[in-house]
C-alpha cells in the first residue's frame, strides 16, 4: 500500500520572479486551482489521504490554503459564492498535512531526503507540483501504483522529449520489459545530459514511487558541481541493482515551472472547461 505523497516544495522559483518573491511557485494558479492543490487531488484520487509537504521559508501560504478559513466560510456560507470554497474543503476533510521545512535549498535529493521524519519506513509517491498532469482516466500516481503493486520496487514516470530538450531533465538508460510498450528495467540514469550525451529520449518527470531505502541512499550522495544532491544520482544506485522501473504514463504533462508550459496549461484548462476569452 502506498499510504502517503511527498511534495517538496521550496525551491525558490526563480524563473517566476518576481511573481514567486513572496508567493510559493507552488501557490501559483492554473485558472483559480493552485498548482499544488491539483497535485494533492491527483494524490487523492490514488486513495492516498496522507500528504506531506516539504516547505521552507516564505511558503506558509500552503499551509493557510489546506487548512480551514472560518471568517471566509462564515462570510460565504448560505450565499451564492458558498460553492467556490466547496472543493477545498472536501479536500482538507479527507487529508492529513503535514509539513517539514528544508533549511537550506540543496536541491530535489535533499528536499525528499528532508521529508523522511514525515514519511518514515514505507514506500511512497512524489509528486512536484510543477509538473501539472492532466489524464482522461486514472491520474499519473495511481497508474504508477498500478506498476509499483507488480514489480515492488522504485518507479519513475518517463515521457518522450525532443532530444534538444535533454539538457532539462534526469534521463534514463533502459530495456523495455517483456509483453509490455510502456515499462522499462531502467540500467542508467543521467542528469542534464547535453543532447550528444543522453542515453535516451526518455526524461523523468516530477512524479515517483520510491522505496524507503533511498533515504540511506540520499544520505550518501556527494553534493554535485552546484552544490545539489540530486535524487538521480540516489535512483541511479537502486538502478543498478535493478530496482527501478520507468513508466511511461498515459496522459498530458505541463511543465509549470517554465512560463512557457504555465501559459500551455492555462490554456489547455480554459479550453477543457469550456471558458470563453
Ligand atoms: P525546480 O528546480 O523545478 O524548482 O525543482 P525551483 O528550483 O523552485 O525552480 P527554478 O528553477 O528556481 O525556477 C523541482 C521541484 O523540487 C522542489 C521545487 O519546489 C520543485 O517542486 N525543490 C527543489 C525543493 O523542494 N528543494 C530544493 O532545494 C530544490
Amino acid at each position: 500500500m502506498i499510504n502517503k505523497c511527498l511534495f517538496p516544495a521550496a525551491g525558490y522559483g526563480t524563473r517566476f520572479l518576481p511573481a514567486t518573491k513572496a508567493v510559493p511557485k507552488e501557490m501559483l494558479p492554473i485558472l483559480t486551482k493552485p498548482l499544488l492543490q491539483y497535485g494533492v487531488e491527483e494524490a487523492l484520487s490514488a486513495g492516498i489521504t496522507n500528504m506531506a509537504i516539504v516547505t521552507g521559508r516564505g511558503k506558509r501560504a500552503i499551509e493557510d490554503h489546506f487548512d480551514n478559513a472560518y471568517e471566509l466560510e462564515s462570510q460565504l456560507k448560505g450565499t451564492s459564492k458558498e460553492n467556490y470554497l466547496k472543493e477545498i474543503i472536501e479536500i482538507i476533510e479527507k487529508s492529513t498535512f503535514t509539513y517539514v521545512r528544508q533549511k537550506k535549498m540543496l536541491g530535489l535529493g535533499h528536499a525528499i531526503l528532508t521529508g523522511e521524519p514525515l514519511i518514515g519506513d514505507e514506500p511512497f509517491a512524489v509528486v512536484l507540483a510543477d509538473d501539472l498532469c492532466d489524464c482522461d482516466d486514472n491520474g499519473v500516481i495511481t497508474q504508477m501504483i498500478e506498476i509499483y503493486n507488480q514489480y515492488k520496487c522504485s518507479v519513475v514516470a518517463i515521457e518522450e522529449i525532443q532530444l534538444d530538450q535533454t539538457k532539462n531533465y534526469g534521463i534514463i538508460a533502459g530495456n523495455l520489459l517483456k509483453n509490455s510498450n510502456n515499462t522499462y528495467q531502467v540500467t542508467d540514469m543521467v542528469e542534464k545530459p547535453n543532447e550528444k550525451d543522453a542515453p535516451s529520449n526518455m526524461a523523468i518527470i516530477g512524479r515517483y514511487i520510491l522505496t524507503p531505502d533511498i533515504f540511506d541512499i540520499l544520505r550518501n550522495i556527494k553534493p554535485d558541481k552546484k552544490g545539489e544532491i540530486q535524487i538521480t544520482d540516489a535512483l541511479k544506485i537502486q538502478a543498478k541493482n535493478g530496482k527501478v522501473i520507468a513508466y511511461k504514463f498515459k496522459g498530458k504533462r505541463f511543465d509549470c515551472g517554465s512560463v512557457k508550459g504555465f501559459i500551455k496549461a492555462t490554456n489547455y484548462f480554459a479550453e477543457k472547461l469550456e471558458i470563453n476569452i
